[in-house]
């Protein structure tokens, strides 16, 4: 679904990304870790094809990001829930979920559905299908940071694209309602066997939803594994934790 040849990123001096090279399945399920600074939302965004690399080459697809027009192309392959969602706060919860369409009709369609949503049935499934189903017309500014991160799923749904690109999805909700939400999440990405890739800064979380762990420090790639294998040392090098806080946090 995505390969990484030696992708490189910097920032004037800054190397935000030192040269990675990768692979990721379709239908795998990858959580981003690293300290905040670490590289993470960089990544994100090269394998979203939102930013090109400085060097190297980033393909979704089998394709090259550089070959991939923004919108309909990128729109049908990969789906990114941003840090903050990215939602209109001043529309109504349906005008948000149907830009997921945008990819798909073209602006002019899209915003004629501002006007008469006709796809009105698309957005109330989404919006059932992630548990806020009565929020169709309340003002998008009125709903919590959860129920907002919820319509911004709805939005994904109504896109469907092969992968799901989501940027500290439950870091702006009480723990609780991450589980809740991680739980939707991975849900809804299995069903179609879609790719999932976030950043997350929930160790415990991280360890728990994932399939595999991508852990960056300072750029550099500190380790990829599964899970499973992933150890207390692993922990300790990444963060820089004396042993039993990272006991702790595992
Ligand atoms: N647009 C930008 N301009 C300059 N520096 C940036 C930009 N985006 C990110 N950086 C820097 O690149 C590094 C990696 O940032 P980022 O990928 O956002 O890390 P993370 O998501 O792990 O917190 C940080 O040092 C950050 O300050
Ligand atoms: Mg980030």
């Amino acid at each position: 679904m995505f390969e990484l040849v030696d992708a490189t990123k910097r920032y004037g001096p800054l190397v935000a990304l030192a040269p990675l090279s990768l692979t990721i399945t379709a239908g795998e399920r990858l959580a981003l870790m690293g300290p905040s600074g670490s590289g993470k939302t960089t990544l994100l965004h090269l394998l979203a094809g939102v930013i090109q690399p400085d060097e190297g080459r980033v393909a979704i697809a089998g394709r090259s990001t550089e070959t991939l027009r923004p919108g309909r192309d990128l729109a049908r392959l990969v789906g990114v829930m941003a840090q903050g969602f990215d939602l209109v706060p001043s529309l109504a919860v349906v005008h948000n979920v149907l830009a997921g369409r945008l990819g798909e009709w073209g602006i002019g369609r899209s915003l004629l559905s501002l006007v008469f949503p006709r796809e009105l049935p698309l957005a109330q499934a989404a919006l059932n299908r992630v548990g806020v189903g009565t929020k169709l017309y309340e003002r998008t500014a009125r709903l919590s940071g959860g129920e907002q991160q919820r319509v911004a799923l709805a939005r994904l749904l109504v896109q469907q694209p092969r992968a799901i690109l989501a940027d500290e999805p439950v870091s702006s909700v009480d723990p609780a309602r991450a589980e809740d939400l991680l739980t939707l999440l991975v849900e809804v990405a299995a069903e179609d066997g879609r790719t999932l890739i976030a950043s997350m800064h929930a160790v415990p979380l991280a360890l728990r939803y994932f399939s595999r762990v991508i852990a960056l420090r300072h750029g550099h790639l500190v380790f990829d594994r599964a899970t499973t294998a992933v150890t207390e040392a692993d922990l300790t090098a990444l963060y820089d934790l004396r042993q039993e806080e990272a006991r702790d946090v595992r």
